[in-house]
């Protein structure tokens, strides 16, 4: 069984081919993947229509890169998987549109896969992979949550963020510091040399009672703290010159001090989810999960409460196909996967909002 998998949610366009012949944990045969990081750069964030003509031009090129890697033919695959959503909803049209082109010129299924299930399952392309059941962190650019997963398609949800995401919070307080787009990379890299004792942050809901999280706070904090250091009489909108009266050292600290509050509550309120469900495993998934002190403190603290926690690949903790390809194979070795799209005469609808909780509903 070979899943073509396509991802064009946002700003990476993502092709694989996965084998999920049987029940046996699907394996990777191969995979491209083209960042658009540079073109959005000079606008500080994600251009929505740029993003779009963009997976236009390279979706299939990668198609054909990915079938060469495998050495294969575009005729050997048995089911497209694309993202059906979340996410922007021009972008996510490439994707569908196009994986239904092929599956209707192949005369084989489609399958739309939600976003963030791809990222629930990416561990299981590791060469650790997990078993189910365990609780999920799911952190990336648009959403943080905490999910009980007791297979595919049943997911709980635990908590979530009630304004800001955590990539987001890594985003906005990197702007404030002039740190190119996407913050997260960019500001952990300068919170090495930095003192993450050196200002501190509020820890938002930590002691909340609950598995909720909620970050926007954490960005007012970080802004009034870069204005009182720059003594910037600036009011309005932030911009990306604020931080420029501040020293090196100082960016470091804000930075190193703002990841350590971000860190911390992830890790606090993941240990938290473990202790409610009783579960003794962790997946950590999303592009936050590619951070190297949240995977430092939660090895401590998991290690400590007698917890294994599961991570994708580094290069599969951020946006790509081979998550889509993945959780389509799976979602078909499960049953759930609606393989009669050809049926539908391949008609496809995104859902650039969809709450991952549905697919569990859906399944019921
Ligand atoms: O999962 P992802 O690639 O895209 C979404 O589905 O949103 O996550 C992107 C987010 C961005 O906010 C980015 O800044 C953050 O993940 N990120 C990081 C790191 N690498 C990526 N945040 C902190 N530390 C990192 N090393
Ligand atoms: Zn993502």
């Amino acid at each position: 069984m070979l899943i073509l998998g396509i991802e064009s949610s946002c700003d990476e366009t993502g092709v694989a081919l996965v084998d999920a012949s049987g029940h046996a944990t699907p394996r990777l045969l191969g995979q491209a993947l083209h960042s658009q990081i540079e073109m959005h750069q000079a606008y500080g964030g994600v251009v929505p229509e740029l993003a779009s003509r963009d997976h236009i031009r390279r979706v299939l090129p990668l198609t054909d890169a990915v079938l060469a890697q495998a050495g294969l033919p575009l005729s050997a695959v048995d089911a497209v998987a694309y993202t059906r959503g979340p996410g922007l909803a021009g972008a996510l049209l490439v994707g569908s549109g196009v994986a239904c082109a092929l599956g209707f010129a192949l005369g084989k299924p489609v399958i739309g896969v939600h976003h963030l299930e791809g990222h629930l399952l990416s561990p299981f392309l590791s060469a650790d992979p997990p078993e189910f059941p365990f609780v999920a962190l799911l952190v990336s650019g648009g959403h943080s949550q905490l999910m009980r997963v007791d297979g595919v398609g049943r997911y709980e949800l635990l908590g979530e963020t009630i304004d800001d995401a955590a990539g987001e919070a890594f985003d906005k307080s990197a702007k404030l510091l002039g740190l190119p787009y996407p913050g997260g990379p960019a500001l952990s890299r300068l919170a090495q040399q930095g003192d993450p004792l050196a200002y501190k942050f509020p820890r938002p809901l930590l002691h909340s009672g609950d598995l909720d999280f909620s970050f926007a706070g954490l960005k007012t904090a970080v802004l009034t703290q870069v204005k009182r250091l720059a003594h910037a009489q600036l009011d309005g909108p932030a911009t990306l010159h604020l931080a420029d009266p501040l020293s090196a050292q100082q960016k470091a600290d804000v930075a190193a001090s703002v990841q350590a509050a971000i860190v911390e509550v992830l890790v606090k309120k993941s240990l938290m989810a473990l202790r409610q469900t009783g579960l003794r495993r962790l997946v950590v998934a999303g592009g936050v999960g590619a951070n190297a002190l949240l995977r430092e403190q939660l090895g401590d603290a998991c290690a400590r409460a007698g917890v294994r926690v599961h991570y994708p690949e580094l290069h599969l903790c951020t946006d790509n196909g081979a998550m889509i390809a993945l959780a389509g194979g799976m979602r078909v070795q499960a049953g759930l996967a609606q393989a009669d799209a050809a049926s539908e005469g391949y008609r496809f609808d995104v859902k650039p909002r969809w709450p991952l909780a549905d697919l569990s509903a859906a399944s019921r």
